[in-house]
């Protein structure tokens, strides 16, 4: 009798057992599991560290450097530091999610992630990546007390969501070039400035209760819809700007004062400007043409679209101040804009936004739901779009 296949035998279950350690997919619910893991450097498969009963109030996996999957933490109620101190990489998502007391996220190697989420992590004061986060796609911060996000320097990334961080007064994105999806930051300290100097591509944006915001200048063109909702900067300016293909909407900056897209010639959806009520001069210099409709409301006393040509959809012009002249507006009347509505009204106590398609009867909102009027001008946009699409 040979002693080799009982070798074999041997060797396999041997590298068997070291290799399943390391292999997911693995789910972790106590300290006994995670010492199971504790060892590995890299990590074939996905981790999930869920509702850990554990005595300690410290997740250490310091040995980790890659894993080949996500790496999930969630839910683990007394744990107030996480430590990946070595963690490089991980090819899939990499979330923290609801670890009501964490306090300190130590992720000093990680450079590349294509997903990150942080999200209702109430005690997490700091957001740090010390060795420079230059590779993800998609990063989505919400609902912590983080001041500051440090170390995010890619250079081009898909989807970006930030909001609800009340503490956050400084996001700097001054690496990045391209966002090839959404980028959509609100409800984050009223006091936030937002750095975005390199940029000159977006997909679709959306930007909201920032106290500044730096760049936008170099963006050419957009792909989707961009909004500036319940901003306090007193001046915007999009100066390189040539197509929208979406709608562009200003709304609700109670301190603009300067409205300046010197380029825009032409908007795939709506041009959507409401109640910016220190805004005195809506001047839009070279836009020829508009694929959705024109909805201006406010306390402006001039309306500047001199190279207007073309309106798909309706038009609705509307100024508490008494200093308006319809005179100029009323001129696209008919040949200009095709939409049933037309509306050109000054010296009205309250002036409403939101055109509707609706055979020519005037539903407006009262505008008491700006949401709903910014979706219902989209959806008016688009049905627009069809129905001149089927009139060719
Ligand atoms: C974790 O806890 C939540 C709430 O207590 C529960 O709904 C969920 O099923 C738990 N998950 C696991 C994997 O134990
Ligand atoms: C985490 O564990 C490593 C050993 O794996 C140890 O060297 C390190 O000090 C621990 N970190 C903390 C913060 O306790
Ligand atoms: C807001 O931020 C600016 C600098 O970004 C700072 O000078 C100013 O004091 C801050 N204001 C408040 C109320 O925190
Ligand atoms: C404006 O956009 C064009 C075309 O993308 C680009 O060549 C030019 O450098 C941009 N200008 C500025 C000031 O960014
Ligand atoms: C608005 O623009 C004008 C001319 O470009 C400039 O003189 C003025 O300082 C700007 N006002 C604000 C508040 O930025
Ligand atoms: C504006 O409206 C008020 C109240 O309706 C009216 O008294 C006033 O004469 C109007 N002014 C102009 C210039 O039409
Ligand atoms: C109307 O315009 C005149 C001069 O253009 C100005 O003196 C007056 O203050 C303006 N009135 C209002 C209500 O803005
Ligand atoms: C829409 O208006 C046209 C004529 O203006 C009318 O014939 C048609 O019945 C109306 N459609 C509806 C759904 O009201
Ligand atoms: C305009 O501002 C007022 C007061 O803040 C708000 O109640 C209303 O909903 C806003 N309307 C629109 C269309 O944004």
């Amino acid at each position: 009798m040979s002693l080799v296949p009982i070798f074999f035998v041997f060797l396999f279950s041997s590298v068997l057992a070291a290799s399943r350690e390391c292999t997911g997919p693995a789910q972790i619910g106590s300290t006994q599991e995670l010492d199971a893991i504790r060892g590995c450097q890299i990590f074939d498969g996905s981790i999930t560290i869920q509702n850990i009963t554990s005595s300690e109030d410290l997740l250490n996996l310091s040995q980790l450097q890659k894993v080949h999957g996500d790496l999930v933490i969630n839910g683990n109620a007394d744990v107030s530091q996480i430590v990946l101190a070595s963690l490089q990489q991980v090819d899939g998502s990499l979330k923290f999610q609801n670890n009501r007391q964490l306090k300190r996220l130590d992720l000093t190697q990680l450079t590349a992630v294509q997903s990150l989420e942080i999200s209702v992590q109430p005690s997490l004061d700091a957001i740090q990546f010390p060795s420079g986060l230059s590779q993800i796609e998609t990063f989505t911060v919400t609902d912590t007390i983080a001041s500051k996000i440090e170390g995010l320097v890619a250079g081009k990334m898909k989807d970006i969501k930030i909001a609800n961080n009340i503490y956050l007064k400084d996001i700097n994105l001054n690496h990045l070039q391209q966002v090839g999806g959404v980028i959509s930051i609100s409800a984050n300290s009223p006091n936030l400035s937002l750095d975005l100097s390199s940029i000159s591509s977006i997909y679709q944006g959306d930007f909201r209760n920032l106290a500044r915001l730096i760049g936008l200048n170099q963006v050419h063109q957009v792909t989707g819809d961009i909004s500036f909702i319940g901003n306090t900067f007193s001046s915007l300016a999009l100066p390189n700007m040539t197509q929208i293909a979406g709608t562009l909407t200003v709304s609700d900056n109670k301190q603009l004062q300067n409205l300046t897209v010197p380029q825009l010639q032409a908007l795939g959806g709506a041009l959507s400007v409401a109640n910016n009520t220190q805004l005195t001069h809506v001047e839009v210099p070279k836009l020829q043409q508009v694929d959705g409709t024109v909805d201006i409301t406010g306390n402006f006393e001039k309306v500047d679209l001199p190279s207007l040509v073309d309106v798909r959809g309706g038009l609705n012009v509307q100024t508490s101040s008494s200093n308006f002249s319809c005179e100029d507006v009323n001129k696209l009347k008919g040949g200009v804009t095709k939409g049933h509505e037309f509306t050109c009204k000054s010296n009205v106590s309250n002036p409403k936004s939101g055109v509707s398609l609706n055979n020519g009867t005037d539903t407006n909102h009262d505008g008491t739901d700006s949401g709903v009027d910014n979706i219902q001008v989209t959806w008016i946009s688009l049905i627009s779009i069809i129905i001149s699409l089927l009139i060719k």
